[in-house]
């Protein structure tokens, strides 16, 4: 049965039912639905619009319709309501008839979908919260494991100054504890409730709505009832949260992707996230980390598509927000899906430290270093990148590294240049020197794993 009906007659077009249906998808709110009604049919007790036994039976009887949604969601999915608000009325109905038709007093399917969908959002947020979590702890344990590998670090995909490995781990927790905290965020600004909002302009009977609110785990009540059925910032936050990690997740994978490349060598990863050629028997492609970097476009579009769907639209509800729902419920698992995956990517890296140090002591990585020691010798900066520029240049003309120019050749630059010269040049010295708070030493990369391990700890 509809929930509406009276003023029409006649009944809607099959084609139009289906166009305007949001039950095959909106059943996922079955649960929060079916919460929402149970702390809705608590407020109207308060107000006598349900007796004390009118509201033990209703409540009893949605207890046993969760649990019958939780035993199979699907079959709420195709029972032909309009929506899932309707699924739940009707439903309820079929249990204690009459009774169940009180329950949408001062309600409006405006301020149910409002609330249900905070609830969704809500629980969402923990469990990509908890994923994230997890994912940090994998990091900070490769970054423990490789403690002392040094690896090429780039600049425009330029070998630039040699990092440690476990540098490159720390900085994606880094990344991530900005995903936490920008969650965390959206999760405080998304907690109030608009139940009792009406349709619009308020409910008619004397809920106290802070209570229901709290009752539904809510900080408060939303404080504007034409705000609190439009507005859909949380799903924007949620889902500009959700672009954003994806876009650490996808630079992440690019990474990997190279560094696991026959080119570079630097790691191989594990057999259970990578996949074979139909054709090429040698192949080993890295189909997780493509599908997370893959992946991202579509995440960035359900963002979009919100974006673009709420634009100008006027105050308060009109139907275009039911088009809030399937971009996220997609996003949503996706994004999970995606942190899972990479954390078994993480967890299976092989890092070839042999190979990464070779490539870190190619491409003439540590001439920054001997500007270094020429400004320790009095010589300004600028002058000592040009002197260093040159020494690069007859380097690269007799193909050699920078420690195997002779002393005699460096003097031939600048007699500035001693013996003294081809200490600071070892790789381990360059590494050294980064002492300063956030750079790559093993002592601030250390120190760095200690402050992540302490924050995992407490959460
Ligand atoms: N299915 C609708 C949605 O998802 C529920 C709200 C319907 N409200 C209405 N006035 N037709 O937005």
């Amino acid at each position: 049965m509809a929930l509406w009906g009276g003023r029409f007659s006649t009944g809607p077009d099959e084609a139009f039912k289906q166009f305007n249906d949001s039950l095959p998808f909106d059943y996922q709110l079955a649960e929060q639905d079916i919460i929402g009604s149970v702390a809705w049919a608590g407020a109207l007790e308060q107000v006598n619009v349900l007796s004390n036994d009118e509201h033990k039976e209703l409540v009893s009887a949605l207890y046993e319709l969760l649990e019958e949604v939780k035993a199979d969601p699907m079959a709420v999915a195709t029972s032909g309501a309009e929506d899932i608000h309707s699924h739940v009325e009707a439903a309820l109905i079929e249990k204690v008839g009459d009774l169940a038709k009180k329950l949408h007093t001062g309600r409006s399917r405006n301020d149910q979908v409002a609330t249900d969908f905070r609830l969704w959002c809500r629980d969402t947020a923990d469990h990509i919260l908890k994923a994230i979590a997890q994912l940090k702890a994998e990091f900070v344990a490769l970054a423990e494991r490789e403690l002392g590998t040094i690896l090429p670090g780039y600049t425009h995909l330029q070998r630039a100054q040699p990092v440690l490995f476990s540098h490159w781990c720390m900085a994606y927790v880094e990344m991530l504890e900005r995903d936490e905290s920008r969650l965390q965020d959206a999760k405080a600004r998304m907690n109030y409730c608009p139940l009792g909002s009406g349709a619009l302009a308020g409910t008619a009977y004397p809920i106290d709505r802070q209570t229901l609110a709290q009752g539904l785990g809510f900080t408060g009540a939303t404080k504007n009832s034409l705000d609190g059925v439009s507005d859909r910032d949380f799903v924007v936050e949620l889902l500009s949260c959700a672009s954003i990690s994806m876009i650490h997740l996808s630079r992440m994978s690019e990474d990997l992707i190279f560094y696991n490349s026959g080119e570079a060598g630097f790691i191989e990863l594990a057999d259970n996230v990578t996949s074979g050629s139909s054709l090429m028997p040698q192949k080993k492609n890295p189909d997780a980390l493509e599908l997370i970097r893959g992946k991202t476009g579509r995440v960035f579009g359900a963002f979009s598509a919100m974006m673009m769907t709420l634009k100008a639209l006027p105050l308060a509800y009109n139907k275009d927000m039911q088009e809030d729902k399937e971009g996220i419920f997609d996003a949503m698992p996706t994004w999970l899906a995606c942190i899972h995956m990479a954390q078994a990517c993480i967890k299976g890296v092989k890092v070839k430290g042999e190979r990464t140090l070779a490539a870190a002591k190619g491409g003439h990585a540590n001439a920054t270093e001997l500007a270094d020691y020429l400004v320790a010798k009095g010589v300004p900066f600028r002058e000592g990148h040009h002197i260093v520029g040159v020494l690069v240049q007859l380097a690269i003309s007799e193909d050699k590294t920078l420690e195997e120019l002779s002393l005699e050749q460096y003097k031939s630059v600048n007699d500035v240049f001693e013996d003294d010269v081809y200490p600071v040049l070892e790789i381990d010295a360059c590494i050294k020197a980064r002492q300063a708070v956030g750079g790559t030493s093993i002592e601030q990369v250390t120190s760095a794993i200690k402050a992540a391990k302490k924050k995992q700890q407490i959460t």
